[in-house]
């Protein structure tokens, strides 16, 4: 090649390296141009074919082209390794100024779960929320409620009496059931009544008895209803736990079946059991060939009304109990009641609820 071809080819493959895409194209060029078979080596080796000083001064304009290029090469694998930093400099981007993710801390237990549940259903309703202490007095837990001292169901009841004497002279107990915030109710809410203001509240919490076995923890949940009018029925009765029923376990028709019992605070008294299915082992609520008892219920006793200074003649009312734990098991297919005091974080994990998943009828339970 003479000295012009040279410099004509130089300008050539220095643009080859700066026209080169990718990394990959650039050593494709630097193999042509350097490699053993390159367009340069070749040169290099033909230099032989010269004497003297023309071999000298072409062995240096060589020398010259072959720097510059791999100047070139060097330069534009550079910017290759600059634009590829780049880009994964920007795929790794942290935006301090995004608002912080929410994080999510623990979860709520299916128990105040359920219990939000009933309020948000008998809220629609028109009940209020009622509350007592879970230490009570003699008084509201028995003799109020119809249960006098010798009274069978005491011992049906299995009572946590506490060593302290209340002012009637009878040891306090942890609260065997929500009924006496019926009595509390009463009492506190007679005058409204009086002036026209029916009663309508639902108390749920904890009660206490002495039982522990697969199905008995000695403190478990339960939440109460009491509803009292001048114009109250058994219709009434059955109307209410027939739509909490369905509210509750989002079913369309779930048949209700009243059988006869006995509580001595109500009369007459009924125990509900709703409609379900056990094919194949697995529960479902709703119509069905079997059934299932759900809660206590009845009209409210006379003496009972009677005892808050509630004129039995002019109103009339019902009651009813229900186990939260029971018809949280239902909804959410717990399958052991004792898990449900267990405090295992995995448990809670699978079975606990978002405490931003607060339920209403309006957008679902
Ligand atoms: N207190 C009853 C129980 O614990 C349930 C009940 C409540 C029954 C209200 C009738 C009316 O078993």
């Amino acid at each position: 090649m003479s000295e012009i071809d040279l410099e004509a080819k130089q300008l050539e493959i220095i643009d080859n390296i700066n026209s080169a895409n990718n990394l990959d194209e650039l050593e494709q060029t630097r193999i042509s141009v350097l490699g053993k078979k390159g367009i340069i080596t070749q040169e290099m080796k033909s230099l032989g074919k010269f004497d003297g000083d023309k071999r000298r001064q072409m062995g240096q304009q060589l020398n010259i082209i072959k720097s510059k290029i791999i100047e070139a090469i060097n330069e534009k694998e550079e910017l290759f390794k600059q634009q590829e930093l780049n880009k994964k400099l920007a795929s790794e981007t942290i935006d301090v100024s995004l608002p912080a993710r929410n994080k999510r801390i623990g979860k709520l237990h299916p128990i105040p779960q359920t219990v939000e549940e009933i309020v948000a259903i008998f809220g629609e309703m028109g009940f209020l929320v009622a509350e007592g202490p879970d230490v009570e007095d003699d008084w509201h837990n028995f003799q109020a409620l119809n249960i006098p001292p010798s009274h069978p169901a005491r011992q049906m009841q299995d009572t946590f009496y506490t060593k302290g004497i209340d002012e009637r002279g009878a040891s306090s107990v942890l609260r065997t059931h929500t009924s006496p915030v019926q009595i509390r109710t009463m009492k506190n809410e007679k005058e409204n009544l009086e002036k026209g203001k029916p009663i309508r509240i639902i108390a749920p919490g904890r009660t206490f008895r002495c039982d522990s076995d697969l199905t008995h923890t000695p403190m478990f949940h339960q939440v109460e209803g009491l509803v009292i009018d001048e114009q109250v029925n058994f219709s009434h009765l059955k109307g209410v736990l027939k739509s909490f029923v369905e509210a509750y376990f989002e079913i369309d028709d779930v048949p209700l079946q009243f059988r006869p019992s006995f509580f001595p605070f109500t009369e007459p008294s009924a125990e509900v059991d709703i409609g379900c299915s056990r094919k194949d082992g697995t529960l479902k609520i709703g119509a069905g060939a079997d059934w299932l008892e759900i809660l206590g219920c009845g009209m409210i006793h006379p003496n009972v009304l009677e005892n808050c200074g509630i004129d039995s003649n002019k109103y009339q009312g019902f009651a009813f109990g229900m186990g939260i734990e029971r018809i949280a098991m239902l909804k959410y297919g717990i399958n052991d009641l004792r898990t449900f005091f267990d405090s295992d974080i995995r448990w809670l994990e699978h079975y606990g609820f978002s405490s931003f998943d607060i339920p209403s009828l309006v957008r679902g339970l």
